[in-house]
């Protein structure tokens, strides 16, 4: 087996994210489209970062896009670039952000906020490695490797028709799935040190320790804001309470976990039992199948779906003869 490089940036020790980062140290060095899933704050922009610069492209330049941010209209040109005259305003030419990224990598991140109009365009792009800027009748060759994030289900964007399926194809090529936070073990122990150590430097202050409860704390919370969330608390907490040993009350944590992400369990029952009864074993098998389907084979996606731990879905998944 490949052994996982050492990635300054991105630490952490689970077998969850070492299976990610020795793909990306695989890919790095072709040229495919890759795409990064993940919820947010799992570490998607760090984890193109990189795959940039494991790549031959690493003196080239990185560029970061925001789909979601890009306005409708101004869309193609901020992309693809302009020639002078091409609109009212279009005082010069503009290489736009794939012009920018020539000889290196473009990361447009939140793919699945790319407006509809501009997919085909992209998928043109990817495809002939040329780009149009507006009012250019010349299509230009154009050598950038694309990478692409979402924190959205793109399978199920396609089915619903925001997302173009023959798009969707072409970047699935590679998938990157960054494991959330609480499906990562110790890694948020080694995080917290860290990231306690890190800001205590910045700031010029001592650096709080955790106690046995707080790292009991630490282990159970769902953190929904994943890395992020957790790197924000530790800035809180250098701030705050420097040099202290924190217990679990010292974190603000909200003590329920996995219950919050079910917030129809207050409500009352999570699905109604119907008056003649119900087959659990062949529910629980169809819910299986569903999940399996619906992320292609995905196990860490799948496992999420279902609010389980890998282990328990592959136990399950045994138990019920379906395939991974
Ligand atoms: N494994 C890691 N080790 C150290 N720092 C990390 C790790 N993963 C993420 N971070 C840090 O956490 C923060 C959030 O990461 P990043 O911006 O890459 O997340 P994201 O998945 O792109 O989030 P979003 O979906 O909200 O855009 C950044 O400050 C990043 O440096
Ligand atoms: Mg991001």
């Amino acid at each position: 087996m490949v052994p996982v490089m050492h990635t300054e940036n991105i630490l952490g020790q689970s077998p969850e994210l070492e299976t990610v980062l020795r793909a990306a140290q695989m890919v790095s060095k072709a040229d495919c489209p890759v795409l990064i899933l993940g919820e947010s704050g799992t570490g998607k922009e760090e984890l193109a970062r990189m795959l940039h610069r494991l790549s031959p492209r690493s003196g080239g330049p990185f560029i970061a896009v925001n789909c979601g941010a890009l306005p409708a209209e101004l869309a193609e040109s901020e992309l693809f670039g302009h020639r002078r005259g091409a609109f009212t305003g279009a005082d010069r030419d503009q290489p736009g952000f794939v012009g920018a990224a020539e000889g290196g990598t473009l990361f447009l991140d939140e793919i699945g906020d790319l407006p509809l109009a501009l997919q085909p365009k992209l998928l043109r792009f990817l495809e002939r490695s040329e780009r149009q800027p507006l009012g250019d009748p010349c299509a230009r060759k154009a050598n950038v490797r694309v990478l692409t994030a979402t924190h959205r289900d793109l399978h199920a964007a396609s089915d619903q028709g925001s997302f173009r399926r023959d798009l969707f194809y072409r970047l699935h090529v590679v998938p990157l799935e960054l494991p959330p936070l609480r499906l990562r073990g110790n890694d948020v122990l080694l995080l917290a040190d860290h990231f306690l150590g890190e800001f205590a430097r910045t700031h010029g202050a001592a650096a709080p320790r955790l106690d046995r409860s707080a790292r009991r704390a630490l282990l159970a919370h769902p953190w929904p804001g994943n890395v992020r969330e957790l790197r924000h608390l530790c800035e809180r907490l250098v701030l705050l309470l420097p040099g202290q040993v924190l217990g679990a009350e010292n974190l603000g944590l909200r003590r329920t976990s996995h219950a919050d992400r079910m917030p129809s369990r207050e409500a009352g029952n999570l699905v109604q039992l119907p008056a003649e009864g119900i087959e659990l074993e062949a529910l629980e098998h169809d819910l299986l199948r569903q999940a399996m389907q619906r992320t292609r084979g995905c196990k860490a996606r799948a496992a999420r779906l279902l609010g389980l731990s890998r282990n328990t879905l592959l136990y399950r998944l045994k138990k019920h003869a379906i395939e991974g």
